[in-house]
């Protein structure tokens, strides 16, 4: 059996992740392949339960190390239970969100600084990689104004201030300088099909 592929999409409040995967998902498995969609933090039960705890309540929660052990316990669980199970039947899998978000959020947005995310990743993931990172990126302003025209701000992340999304939408892309064979940063600020063709074509030439 073929292992699966491992697809992850990445971005700031706001950036249409969850409209862009749909699209994604149904372009793939217009194929005989079976696509599983899941989602950071969560993705297992008990994943979603520490999620929970993430996204609940005021932004000043947690402290940063606090909060990133808590999204690396989530992303164990999320790993051992959903992500690798379905790679070895071969499935291909989609997650809004995989490490480079704790990276982006609590390493660049919170400080936190990239060694101890490093060190953290290669205890809890190991040698495992995303086979493609999609980034889309769009400008802090822009995403929060769209995530907050859903309603009253839903998460923590969503209050936290303009300067916090500024450093994590930074981070995101030096995330993807660093890792070019991995990343793809695609402008979010654009059609919804514009978009989605534009990941698409990603999708085409990085996993035939
Ligand atoms: P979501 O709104 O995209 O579902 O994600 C929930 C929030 O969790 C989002 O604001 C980003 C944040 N987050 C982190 O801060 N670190 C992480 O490692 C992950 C996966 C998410």
């Amino acid at each position: 059996m073929t292992r699966g592929r491992f697809i992850t999409f990445e971005g700031g409040e706001g950036a249409g992740k969850t409209t862009q995967i749909r699209h994604l998902a149904q372009r793939l498995a217009a194929g005989t392949r079976t696509i599983v969609q899941t989602r950071e933090p969560g993705g297992s039960p008990a994943a979603e339960s520490i999620r929970g705890l993430l996204v609940a309540g005021a932004p000043d929660r947690w402290d940063a190390t606090s909060e990133t052990l808590l999204h690396f316990t989530a992303r164990r669980e999320h790993l051992l239970h959903t992500i690798w199970p379905a790679l070895d039947r071969g499935d291909w899998v989609i997650s809004d969100r995989f490490a480079d978000s704790t990276m982006a959020y609590q390493g660049y947005g919170h400080g936190l600084g990239r060694e101890p995310i490093e060190q953290l990743y290669r205890l809890v993931v190991g040698d495992f990689r995303p086979d493609l990172t999609i980034i889309l990126d769009l400008p802090a302003e822009l995403g929060l104004q769209r995530a907050t025209s859903r309603g009253p701000a839903e998460n923590r992340y969503e209050k936290m201030p303009l300067e916090f999304h500024q450093r994590l939408r930074a981070g995101f892309l030096d995330i993807a300088k660093r890792d070019p064979g991995r990343c793809v940063v695609i402008p979010a600020d654009a059609p919804t099909q514009t978009v989605a063709d534009a990941i698409w074509r990603s999708v085409q030439q990085r996993l035939a």
